[in-house]
């Protein structure tokens, strides 16, 4: 059977190119998007390039959406190999907010805590079951080392806080795999030049997935409950 691939923002940034690296390594992709017509123009790109990728609608900050995505996704494939939760927000000083913790304004954790922690919580709670039925799966959150309690700094709350409590999501589902082939782990990309980690990034998009697809493509008795960056274990 072919392995099947879910990537939770794969409109752009670095969704877009694990989901375009995974289809060239052989994977169905379901790109999940919130807009799938908005990218439909790639999506065939992709397919025109012999990449097996599909689009489906799904928006991670709303419940009702991440139950309609699992259902369909469900009863159209019934096994699920790779999930990848890498939708993500980095709005502490785009909310009309500021960076500074004393400006950070609860609406603006709750946005980011609904679309970084609680959706990939929620997606995972849904999809999880479907890796536990065939007795293995790689679950990959793409965190952030804005989010290591040991690296911690006084700016954008709210993305950090997200990201760490990510990271907790990635623990407890680590726990419950514990014992099948499940691995679940944690990574950060790095500072990648995407439309959220801007120009001056240090690193380039092909740099920023590499981590991704070592924890999507783990072997058997691979590290689970972990936290990478490249492929080398970063403190919480
Ligand atoms: N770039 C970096 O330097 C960096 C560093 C560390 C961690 N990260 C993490 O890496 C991940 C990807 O970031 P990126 O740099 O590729 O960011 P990006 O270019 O801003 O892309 C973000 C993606 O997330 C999607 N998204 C946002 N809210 C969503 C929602 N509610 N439902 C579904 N999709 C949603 C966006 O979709 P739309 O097109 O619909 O907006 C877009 O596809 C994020 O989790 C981010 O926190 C990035």
């Amino acid at each position: 059977m072919k392995k099947i691939a879910v990537v939770t923002g794969a409109s752009r940034g670095l969704g877009y190119a694990t989901s375009e690296a995974l289809a060239q390594r052989g994977f169905k992709v379901v790109m999940a998007m919130r807009d799938p017509e908005k990218s439909q123009k790639q999506i065939n790109a992709m397919k025109m390039k012999d990449l097996d990728v599909v689009a489906m609608k799904l928006d991670v900050s709303q419940e009702k959406s991440i139950n309609e995505f699992a259902e369909a996704f469900r009863r159209e494939y019934g096994y699920l190999d790779v999930l990848v939760n890498n939708a993500g927000i980095f709005i502490d000083d785009e909310d009309g907010g500021n960076k500074s913790v004393f400006k950070t304004k609860s609406s603006t954790i709750q946005k980011t805590f609904a679309t970084n922690t609680l959706g990939p919580f929620l997606l995972t709670q849904k999809l999880f079951p479907l890796m536990q039925q065939e007795g293995s799966g790689r679950i990959v959150n793409v965190s952030s080392g804005m989010g290591q309690l040991s690296e911690m700094d006084g700016n954008y709350a709210a993305y950090r806080i997200s990201k760490t409590a990510l990271n907790v999501v990635t623990q407890v589902f680590a726990a419950e795999g514990k014992g099948h082939d499940i691995l679940v782990n944690s990574i950060c990309p790095g500072w990648v030049r995407t439309d959220m980690g801007g120009a001056g990034a240090s690193r380039d998009i092909n740099q920023g997935i590499k981590g991704i697809l070592w924890a999507a493509t783990l072997p058997k008795g691979g590290p689970t409950g972990g936290f990478f960056r490249d492929g080398d274990a970063i403190p919480w």
